[in-house]
């Protein structure tokens, strides 16, 4: 069943919004899996409550929401204190209204709205600098204040068509309910205070219950070119699970302030969202890598792992540094996806954070909620020829993670290509075969934004304009 987006999009963004298209196959072919009960709302937006964890190969891994959505527009009211008081309050009036009507859970519905530099600048630019924490380690290392929240930039193995986005604000919904998330997206769309232009859709899980897995089956329902060659029960498109428990930062480990990043101040509780989507050629994936190179490319060069493994133990006994990484190039030429990005990713001693946590060292530190995707590259587009819009479905990611600011996602992210903390750059070719796996990824377009926490997500800051 091949389903063309036109088809399915007569009604435009509207339309778009509530339309399950090809992604209502999760329900048919997935199912809801049970989920322990949830605790109210936390101050931060980004945090799910009542979320599953299950054992893969003696390893725990985080059971994710099974669909996805994340939405990006622009603000459309005017620039004048009341016409922004007012959307502020109905923005929130009906985000309120969400959570009183869904736990903050895969189970209910996961909402969380970040905001774009573009909405700062044009709206609040003077408050914005007042108000958006500076980065206290960038600041340090680059001698000049840096704010926690910096324009997205371009990375050594993005292709040249990349886009970095300029959008004012982004809606990140998550639940195991398609109906739920519909009922999200229609509450903040009739509002009228934003112009949509992107929706983005996706799923992820799948396999934990036995069975074939969401991925493959949604990619060969798709036809997806090597899409049966896609592991059964396997969580992502490329065959290894992604959300073991060690290799995601604990609950408030990414928020600004946890580990003295920055004061936080008015967005203390809020936290760094980077978006961004890439696809994935499955089919040179599993053709042209034989097993032993797909693991040293996601994990780590020469790390022997059964052929029907899918979750490989990356606990804090198995993170590499930077010496680590150097030394596996030297006799391989390969940086591992995991050991590269653990030279960032991963605290190098113990921490206390601000909330009294103790990390100890090899915590991870990125919240990764990234989602596999048909969307090529996006379900919906305002602009179809400026974001190469295709009916024809693609094996991607919309990549989603929080991070303490941008300076510690970029670090993360030039690290998986072989720029390390320590300041070396591994001589890689952009998307080189050992550079990871990124020689079968092509990153389409990227923004960062900022979280605030939960009692500034409307509006942030118009409250305080003279
Ligand atoms: C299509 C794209 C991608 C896929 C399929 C992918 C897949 C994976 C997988 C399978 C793991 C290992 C999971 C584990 O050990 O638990 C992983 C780890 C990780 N990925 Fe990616 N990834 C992708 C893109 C990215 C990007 C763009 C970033 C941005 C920086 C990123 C950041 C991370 C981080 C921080 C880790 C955890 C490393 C650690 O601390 O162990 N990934 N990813």
């Amino acid at each position: 069943m091949r389903l063309s987006r036109r088809q399915l999009l007569a009604g435009g963004a509207a339309a778009g919004l509530a339309a399950g298209g090809i992604y209502e196959l999760v329900d048919q072919l997935g199912g809801s899996p049970s989920r322990p009960a949830a605790q109210g709302l936390t101050p931060e937006q980004h945090l799910l409550q009542g979320v599953r964890v299950v054992e893969d190969n003696g390893v725990e891994v985080v059971v994710p929401p099974l669909h996805h959505q994340l939405v990006t527009a622009r603000v459309k009211v005017g620039e004048s204190k009341r016409e922004l008081t007012d959307a502020q309050r109905s923005l929130e009036d009906a985000l309120a209204k969400l959570d009183a009507q869904f736990e903050q859970s895969p189970a209910g519905l996961g909402v969380t709205v970040a905001w774009g530099l573009p909405y700062f600048r044009r709206f609040v630019p003077k408050l914005a600098d007042q108000h958006i924490p500076v980065d206290l380690r960038a600041s340090k290392s680059k001698a000049k204040p840096v704010p926690v929240l910096l324009d997205s930039r371009r990375f050594p193995s993005d292709p040249e068509e990349m886009l970095l986005e300029s959008n004012d604000v982004a809606l990140l919904l998550r639940s195991d309910h398609l109906d739920h998330i519909a009922a999200g997206a229609k509450a903040i769309g009739d509002l009228g205070v934003f112009e949509l232009t992107s929706i983005r859709k996706g799923f992820a899980g799948g396999g934990f219950e036995g069975g074939q897995g969401l991925p493959k089956k949604m990619a060969v329902a798709a036809q997806v070119p090597g899409s049966f060659l896609i592991p059964d029960g396997s969580e992502l498109f490329l065959g290894f699970t992604s959300t073991q428990k060690a290799g995601l930062g604990p609950p408030k480990i990414a928020n600004i302030e946890e580990l003295g990043f920055s004061p936080g101040g008015y967005f203390a509780q809020g936290t760094h969202l980077a978006t961004s989507h890439i696809t994935e050629d499955v089919e040179a994936w599993y053709v042209n890598f034989p097993h032993q190179e797909r693991v040293s490319t996601v994990f780590r060069p020469g790390l022997e792992v059964k052929e029907d493994v899918q979750t490989v133990p990356q606990g804090p006994n198995d993170v590499s540094d930077t010496a680590r990484v150097h030394r596996d190039f030297a006799t391989s030429k390969q940086i591992g996806h995991s050991a590269a990005l653990q030279t960032v990713s991963r605290l190098a001693k113990t921490a206390v954070g601000t909330s009294g946590a103790i990390y100890g060292p090899g915590t991870a530190i990125p919240h990764r909620a990234d989602f596999n995707t048909l969307d090529n590259p996006f379900f919906w587009s305002a602009d179809p020829e400026r974001d190469a819009m295709s009916d024809v479905p693609a094996a991607g990611v919309h990549f989603v993670v929080f991070n303490p600011s941008s300076d510690d996602f970029n670090r993360g992210r030039l690290a998986m290509d072989g720029v390390l903390p320590d300041g070396t750059k591994l001589p890689f070719h952009p998307r080189d075969r050992g550079q990871g796996f990124n020689s079968i990824l092509r990153t389409t377009h990227r923004q960062n934004f900022i979280v605030p926490p939960r009692r500034h997500r409307s509006f942030p800051l118009v409250e305080l304009l003279a």
